[in-house]
């Protein structure tokens, strides 16, 4: 796709793009947040949110974020989506691209994150960003979890982990 994708910058998230995170975590998942969570959640010491700007149009609304949490040398994702109408056009892939220079950068050792084995879309995008296997739990998803609204769940979660120390 190259030039023809409308591209996206990535910021820390500022207070007034969390309405908008909510509407796209709300379109993205099974069990939203309540309003309020993802504020509170940013107060918690270690807790970092990023959004994807669109480039285009003027305003560059907020079509992505990513929110994850730093605790002593390792890092883990507590959620990423992407709007619907703008999946496929790179804004996932640049928001983990820039927390991963952001951990990097942190001298972090590694970096978790909890996914469902059904949801190839985001297992593709973490897995060639060099994050591997390195565990399963059956039933995770049917026990609360906060699966993604799409088909093709199992139900279990596999764990992933990108070493940083290569
Ligand atoms: C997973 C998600 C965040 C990806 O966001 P995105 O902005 O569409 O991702 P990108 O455009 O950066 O895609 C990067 C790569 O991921 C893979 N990918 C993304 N969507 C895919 C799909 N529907 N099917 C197969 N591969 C897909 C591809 O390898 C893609 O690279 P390519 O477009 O060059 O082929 C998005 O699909 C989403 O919000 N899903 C719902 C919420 C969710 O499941 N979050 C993860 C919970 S752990």
């Amino acid at each position: 796709m190259g030039g023809t994708r409308p591209g996206f910058n990535i910021d820390d998230a500022t207070p007034q793009d969390l309405p908008t995170c909510g509407d796209i975590h709300r379109e993205s998942f099974t069990q939203a947040w309540e309003d309020g969570t993802l504020a509170t959640m940013l107060k918690t010491k270690g807790t970092v949110a990023l959004v994807a700007r669109a480039r285009k149009p003027a305003g560059h609304p907020v079509r992505g974020f990513l929110m994850y949490r730093v605790a002593g040398p390792e890092a883990e994702i507590l959620t990423i989506a992407t709007a619907r109408k703008a999946r496929r056009h790179g804004a996932g892939r640049m928001l983990l691209e820039e927390m991963i220079r952001r951990c990097l950068a942190d001298r972090l050792q590694e970096i978790f994150l909890e996914v469902d084995s059904g949801n190839e879309a985001a297992i593709r995008l973490y897995r060639s960003l060099g994050f591997a296997k390195v565990g399963e739990r059956e039933g995770y998803y049917r026990q609360g979890g906060n699966e993604p609204a799409e088909d093709g769940k199992t139900g279990n979660a596999l764990i992933m982990r990108l070493d940083l120390t290569d």
